[in-house]
């Protein structure tokens, strides 16, 4: 049975998911720091990592120590890329994978994190910039590119939270 939902949040957008999705499931909510003190090795989990560079952070630690049917990896791109990040993050095709759209804050980042955001978001915003036909969601990717901002909220959880419904079963957790 799944015990908890873990996280991992460079600049907050993951922790509030996680959250969102505890409100909804009842299950308790915690970051994988925390988890490591108080969950028991093979506990199942549903876990949540921010994506740098393709990568989900956090979730091969979290995988070599619980069992995880469900994932989501929250990017600032909006879903589409989940067979990519699955492969590239090694994730079983027997688990469910989501991919949530966080945002951009480059007023919480520092170092090289700022640095190659800086990188990735001016070179992806000039050819976005160029495209003749936009899409509106490529428009709104282009303005997070540009100013920054949160694209948070509790619809994008519709899928994840389905999968719960189906999933979890027991009394508290529906
Ligand atoms: C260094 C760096 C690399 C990133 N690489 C990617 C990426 O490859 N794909 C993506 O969709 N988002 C990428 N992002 C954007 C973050 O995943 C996005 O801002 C996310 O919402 C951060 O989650 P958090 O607020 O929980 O830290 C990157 C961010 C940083 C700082």
């Amino acid at each position: 049975m799944i015990q908890a939902i873990v996280y991992t949040s460079n600049t907050g957008s993951t922790g509030q998911y996680a959250r969102l999705l505890g409100q909804e499931t009842g299950l308790p909510v915690c970051s994988l720091t925390e988890a490591k003190k108080a969950l028991n090795e093979g506990t199942q989990i549903i876990y949540l990592g921010w994506v740098m560079a393709g990568g989900i952070q956090g979730y091969a630690d979290a995988a070599r120590l619980y069992r995880i049917p469900m994932v989501c990896a929250v990017g600032m791109e909006p879903a589409g890329k989940e067979q990519e990040l699955r492969e590239k993050n090694g994730i079983p095709q027997d688990a469910a994978m989501y991919v949530l759209q966080g945002g951009y804050s480059p007023d919480r980042l520092r170092g090289i994190q700022k640095l190659m955001m800086r990188m990735i978001t001016g070179s992806m915003a000039k050819k976005l910039a160029a495209k003749a036909d936009r899409t509106p969601e490529e428009d709104d990717l282009l303005e997070l590119m540009q100013h920054g901002g949160s694209r948070v909220s509790p619809e994008k959880l519709a899928a994840p939270i389905r999968w719960c419904r189906e999933n979890l079963g027991g009394a508290g957790h529906e």
